[in-house]
């Protein structure tokens, strides 16, 4: 069921049993990150495969100690400059994290969310929790409680209603090599910001076979509509004149047309409105039974990169 209620939400969690949880990126899956049974239910109802490790959540930039050891300095200025927030640190896992959450890697991926409702469910328990975004493997992330209530129904006990997320897509995920910052994944935060706190930030280079951050693979994100990117739609739109097509737009370029359906991310052209409403519109667009829809690139830079990189990803075939 979809409720408010953080003594049901805490129930459940002491009980080794899953929830979603409100994050100010995404909706997660929530379970006792130290608890393996907790964990295994997460894997299972997501049907993801055991080689993509899970974030740990926590309550305070305090308790990184209690799951994560030998934290870099540029780690401690990021979670300082950023936590809460939707920044996740990969740092070494001290033992009491289960090889499960972390697929036997000697990493362990931590934030601390800024979300009041579920920074108020963590200061009640005493485990941090173990979330992935509330979705089935390779499908949209959910951004509202409803969208994680269509997909999981009554498999999910409770779905913690936090309205809205503020963000709308994942967090950043920066790991260390020798103590320099590795972006492992592109979101909330743009690499810009990250680069303002500690300078050059190496790019983590993708590979499908060995994903060391599955977030990274090429299909993922994904409608079931067949989906196409580009920079130019009103030309791209010439070539499908008898489809029924969703636009997916960055500002509003398009002049209405009975043909089509149209989701302008941001009127005003603003970056972080466009990354808020993005799954939202993918959402919507999806359930509308069109041939294609076609999604328009937005500006590489900032969060424009985080949304590009979204939209490459939910095009792959
Ligand atoms: O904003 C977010 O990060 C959301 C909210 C719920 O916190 N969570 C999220 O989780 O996006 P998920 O599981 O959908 O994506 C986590 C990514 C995956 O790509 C996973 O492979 C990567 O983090 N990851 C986790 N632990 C890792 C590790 N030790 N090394 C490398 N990548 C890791
Ligand atoms: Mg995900």
């Amino acid at each position: 069921m979809i409720t408010t209620s953080i003594d049901l939400a805490k129930q459940v969690l002491c009980n080794n049993g899953i929830i979603a949880i409100p994050t100010e990126t995404v909706y997660g899956l929530a379970g006792n990150a130290f608890n393996e049974s907790a964990v295994e239910k997460i894997f299972a109802l997501k049907k993801r495969p055991h080689f993509n490790p899970l974030i740990v959540h926590i309550k305070s930039a305090d308790s990184i100690m209690d799951v994560a050891s030998a934290i870099p300095e540029a780690a401690l200025l990021l979670a300082t400059k950023f936590w809460p927030g939707p920044l996740t640190l990969l740092l070494n896992k001290k033992s009491n994290i289960p090889d499960l959450v972390t697929a036997g890697k000697p990493t362990v991926a931590v934030r601390m969310p800024n979300h009041p409702l579920t920074l108020s469910l963590l200061e009640q328990l005493d485990f941090p929790l173990a979330a992935p975004s509330a979705n089935p493997f390779g499908s949209i992330s959910p951004t509202s409680a409803a969208h994680v209530y269509n997909y999981f129904q009554e498999d999910l006990e409770v779905v913690l209603d936090g309205g809205e997320c503020n963000n709308g897509v994942e967090s950043t995920i920066i790991g260390f090599e020798n103590n320099l910052p590795v972006l492992y994944r592109l979101g909330a935060i743009s690499v810009e910001e990250v680069e303002a706190v500690v300078g050059k930030v190496l790019i983590h280079s993708k590979n499908d076979e060995d994903p060391a951050a599955p977030g990274m693979l090429s299909r993922h994100y994904s409608p079931n509509t067949n989906t196409y990117l580009t920079d130019d739609v009103a030309e791209f739109i010439k070539q499908y004149p008898n489809k029924k097509i969703g636009l997916l737009l960055f500002k509003d370029a398009i002049e209405d047309n009975a043909s089509f359906h149209k989701e302008v991310l941001s009127a005003e052209g603003d970056m972080a409105e466009a990354a808020k409403n993005l799954y939202a519109a993918l959402h919507r667009l999806d359930k509308l039974n069109l041939d294609i829809i076609i999604a328009e690139r937005l500006p590489d830079e900032g969060l424009g990169k985080t949304i590009n990189d979204r939209l490459q990803r939910a095009v792959e075939k």
